[in-house]
């Protein structure tokens, strides 16, 4: 997706002293024939910019992805969490370590609280074939004091 701009990372840092009892703005990740992912940040301190360079059904494996934030915390450590969900049914979580003190994965991992990211490069998923329906997603990053880095939940249609 060429959605992304740096223009979303400039917004998202001009939006930081936003009042935090608003709900952030949704974003599209991405939309094609029959799939469309829609995010919106949870953190009620500051909202994200995310996109992948795919949008299908098909998940390919090693997707690259586009993603810009400010740290409200130090990475030395860093995990993400999933929860999936199908009609607020809960499906599977999982837990991902992005980086680990002797296994930083991404060039990122160990800025500090303040500092600004911006990736965009290849995750290293697996491939997979998402199947047909609506699903909502919970992601959390955190560091390793259990301290949210960035929350997000999104809808996934795939028709
Ligand atoms: C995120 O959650 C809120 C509150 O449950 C919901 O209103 C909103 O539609 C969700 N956004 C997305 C993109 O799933
Ligand atoms: C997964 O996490 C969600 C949200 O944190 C929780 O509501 C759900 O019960 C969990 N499901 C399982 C199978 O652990």
């Amino acid at each position: 997706m060429k959605g992304f701009t740096a223009a979303l990372l400039i917004w998202t840092l001009l939006s930081l002293s936003r009042s935090s009892s608003k709900a952030w703005p949704t974003h599209m990740v991405c939309r094609d024939g029959n799939l469309e992912v829609l995010y919106q940040s949870c953190d009620p301190l500051q909202d994200f910019g995310f996109s992948v360079d795919q949008c299908s059904k098909h998940l390919k494996s090693n997707l690259n992805i586009r993603f810009g934030i400010i740290l409200r915390e130090d990475i030395k450590e860093l995990f993400l969490d999933i929860a999936l969900f199908t009609k607020g049914s809960p499906i599977l979580n999982f837990s991902y370590p992005i980086c680990e003190e002797d296994l930083p994965k991404f060039s990122f991992c160990g800025r500090r609280k303040g500092e600004q990211i911006y990736y965009a490069g290849p995750i290293n998923n697996p491939g997979f074939e998402i199947l047909q329906g609506e699903y909502q997603v919970l992601l959390e990053l955190y560091n390793e004091h259990r301290s949210t880095v960035a929350c997000a939940n999104a809808t996934v249609v795939c028709s």
